[in-house]
């Protein structure tokens, strides 16, 4: 019946009714069943003193000669208070039948007329149609014993009958108005109790990208509402921080794309100005090749960070042998070290936590910078220092040293130390931001330092 796209209200007003209504008629019939009892008990009673009375006046011996002789009198004396009165000597035609409605007589075993009569000695027989019928049959003590005289009294519970018939139809009717007053009066509370709702559902219709910085107002709202409103400006801070960021990354990459199509836009038009020598168009398509190749490496690691989807990430994480993957790293880089005039020494000991993709692209990324910084001829240093609560990975190169305020932001997207080297064709400053990120999904801490012509980059992964 409650179909769950129903309304809230509608819901809870039905539940309403149907309690209501379940507990007042549960009700209704305890106390049907009471008053039942009392009445059936007070019936009973009437019963029993009636023939009490009877047998009182049978008693007497001038009684007893009234009805042989005159019944009819005798009769209209006792009046009509039975459904079935029969007065009568055991064995021999009753003496009086007072029967209006014809039953059939029943056959009851007469108490002895010595013995006192009580309610547990009403017998309670199917009557007409629906109400219920109770006799008593006693003997009578009479002068003479020889003979005895036998009473039996029975009446039909009308009243009874009719006073329980209309109890019922009292309880399911007030039952029935108590449960649509409690529907109603539900309906409207909850109504009314879901305005905060309502009014936050409008608030929330109005926040967009224009107005991110809006938040939910929990002023006034009900209790309940509060952890929905904390929940839903948390969620609002997050997207108003990765819209920032992606908003900073569209600004950055456009800034960044810029420079190299200009530039290669002005070289192409200006070679195309005049008719040039073939080594000249050469020099200028290797020229466009290695800035369009850097475009390609910059593309690429966009969408490397743009890609990388943290849940999936996270989830493939696995326990890695440090030394494995540093030595991995310098047999990747033998080649280009080997040009750069430097060698790659790894040693290290312990297991690193982290999904192995990620890792290797986060050593890459520090072994390239290292040998493109290194002085030839010097040793680049690739270490694993196990610790308590996890492992730190550092690349140590001899080389210039970075001047200290730069530190800092060395890990920000497209950020070089010297900018003049962006424009060159093997720096896009975006190698070190791709190792923040990948550190940052690990949960890790990164950092560089740099004294004395030694640069150092570590990254620490945390333990399982
Ligand atoms: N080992 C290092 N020695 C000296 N300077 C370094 C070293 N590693 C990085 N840097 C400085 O940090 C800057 C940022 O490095 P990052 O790796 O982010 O970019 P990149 O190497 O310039 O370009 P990309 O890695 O995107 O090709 C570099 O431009 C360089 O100035
Ligand atoms: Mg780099």
């Amino acid at each position: 019946m409650l179909n769950p796209r129903h309304s809230l209200t509608l819901r809870l007003a039905l539940i309403f009714a149907l309690l209501a209504f379940a507990s007042l008629a549960t009700l209704g019939v305890a106390l049907y069943h009471g008053l039942e009892t009392q009445l059936i008990r007070r019936d009973d009673a009437a019963l029993i003193g009636r023939v009490d009375q009877l047998r009182n006046l049978l008693q007497d011996s001038n009684t007893l000669e009234l009805i042989r002789t005159r019944p009819a009198l005798f009769q209209n004396m006792v009046g009509n208070h039975e459904a079935l009165l029969v007065v009568g000597e055991p064995g021999k035609a009753p003496l009086v039948v007072v029967n209006p409605t014809s039953m059939a007589l029943p056959q009851l075993e007469p108490i002895s007329a010595d013995q006192a009569l009580d309610l547990s000695m009403v017998q309670h027989l199917p009557g007409t149609g629906d109400v219920p019928f109770a006799a008593v049959s006693a003997m009578v003590r009479t002068d003479n014993p020889s003979t005895g005289l036998q009473v039996m009294a029975g009446r039909l519970m009308n009243e009874r009958t009719a006073v329980l018939a209309s109890y019922q139809v009292s309880v399911f009717l007030l039952a029935s108005v108590a449960a649509i007053l409690l529907a109603l009066a539900g309906y409207f509370l909850v109504h009314h109790g879901l305005l905060p709702l309502r009014k936050l559902a409008r608030h929330t219709q109005g926040i967009g990208v224009a107005n991110l910085s809006e938040r939910l107002d929990s002023r006034g709202a009900p209790v309940e509402l509060l952890p929905m409103i904390d929940g839903f400006n948390a969620m609002l801070d997050r997207l108003a921080t990765g819209f920032a960021q992606l908003s900073q990354v569209s600004t950055d990459m456009a800034h960044e794309l810029r420079t190299p199509i200009n530039n290669l836009l002005g070289e192409t038009q200006v070679a195309l100005h005049q008719p040039r020598s073939m080594e000249a168009y050469q020099h200028l398509l290797a020229s466009n090749v290695e800035e369009l190749e850097r475009l390609a490496r910059m593309l690429d690691n966009m969408l490397f960070l743009a890609r990388t989807d943290p849940g999936s990430a996270l989830s493939q994480r696995q326990q890695l042998d440090a030394q494995d993957e540093m030595q991995r790293i310098a047999d990747y880089f033998e080649g280009v070290a080997d040009d750069a005039g430097v060698t790659i020494a790894a040693q290290a000991s312990g297991t690193v936590w982290a999904e192995p993709m990620l890792l290797r692209r986060a050593l890459a990324n520090l072994c390239a910078n290292a040998i493109r910084y290194a002085e030839p001829g010097s040793v680049i240093e690739a270490v694993a220092i196990p610790g308590l609560d996890g492992i730190e990975l550092t690349v140590c190169n001899h080389g210039e040293t970075i001047p200290a305020e730069h530190l800092p932001k060395l890990f920000d997207r497209f950020y070089r130390v010297d900018q003049a080297r962006a424009r060159s064709a093997v720096s896009n400053g975006l190698g070190l931001s791709i190792v923040a990120s990948i550190m940052e999904l690990h949960g890790g801490r990164y950092g560089a330092s740099s004294t004395g012509g030694l640069t150092r980059f570590s990254l620490f992964f945390p333990r399982q």
